[in-house]
């Protein structure tokens, strides 16, 4: 199963100075990240350590406090940008599907292409159906939401992020909500995407703690801590050999849960 890729290239994201407050609450203090054209760098880290603002700010989503952020060489964060013209060129995938639950697999795929790139009918549909098919669920196009498993709902909202052609995707802990035996599809579709049999493979931006995904598909591991890039580097270095005594702790606990529950006091 191999996702179905867009005419994507040149979508690199560059990140500078990046800083995210919430009130007094400083989330984000000064994160630097490169994410380079055809670049897949996973994003690790203890919950609260600002992954998902990171994210976020990144599509606007949320507005930086300082910094920068460009995306295929535009600066997102200028006062005068078109957010919309911003967000079209950044596919985002969550943890949640969000899929409109009155429409069909294809509906879902269908509508934002129609509404927000005035794409007709007869185009919108055809590329759905690509997407879908790239996903894995040619069969699935007439099922509704409530009749597909969570795996497949993630499919169809990641089919739905890709045809609308983005240069970059985010993900936030997409595969987080499913049963253990559904989230190995997501990540062959997303494996696919990052590593097409042919061509380059899409620019991702990932949260994520399925650190086997990582380690085969990430360039680049990056573990976040209070708001900033503990460190950074190849897979095999951040995750079998970290050199930072945060970052060694947090793996030892998703690495090994069953030891990290071993005294918890409830
Ligand atoms: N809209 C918001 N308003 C106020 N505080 C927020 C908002 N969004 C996030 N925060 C705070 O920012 C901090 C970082 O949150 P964030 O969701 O980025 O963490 P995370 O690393 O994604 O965590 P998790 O692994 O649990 O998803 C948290 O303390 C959170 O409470
Ligand atoms: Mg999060």
């Amino acid at each position: 199963m191999t996702a179905v890729k867009t005419e994507t290239s040149g979508g690199a994201i560059e990140i500078g100075g990046l800083r995210k407050a919430f009130g007094a609450n400083e989330v984000l203090r000064g994160i630097d990240l490169r994410v380079a054209s055809g670049e897949v760098v996973c994003v690790i880290g203890p919950s609260g350590s600002g992954k998902s603002t990171l994210l976020r700010c990144v599509n606007l989503l949320e507005e930086p406090t300082a910094g920068t952020v460009r995306v295929g060489g535009v600066d997102v964060t200028a006062p005068d940008v078109d957010i919309d013209a911003v967000r079209r060129r950044i596919g985002m995938v969550f943890q949640s599907f969000n899929l409109f639950p009155h429409l069909t697999a294809l509906g879902n795929v269908v509508i934002a292409q129609r509404k927000v790139l005035r794409r007709g009918r007869a185009e919108a549909e055809r590329i759905a159906r690509e997407q879908l098919e790239g996903v894995g669920l040619a069969d699935k196009t007439g099922s509704y939401p409530a009749q597909l498993s969570g795996g497949q709902q993630q499919r169809v909202a990641i089919a739905r992020a890709l045809a609308m052609g983005p240069e970059v995707m985010l993900f936030d802990e997409p595969t987080s909500a499913l049963d253990p035996e559904l989230v190995g599809d997501v990540l062959g579709v997303m494996r696919g995407l990052a590593r097409p049999g042919e061509g380059r493979g899409m620019t991702m931006l990932v949260v994520t703690h399925e650190m086997g995904f990582a380690r085969e598909v990430a360039d680049r591991v990056v573990f976040m801590d209070g708001g900033v890039v503990v460190e950074e580097g190849p897979p095999a270095r951040v995750i079998d050999d970290p050199a930072h005594e945060r970052t060694r702790t947090f793996l030892s606990r998703v690495l090994d849960p069953a030891a990290a529950r071993v005294g918890e006091t409830d």
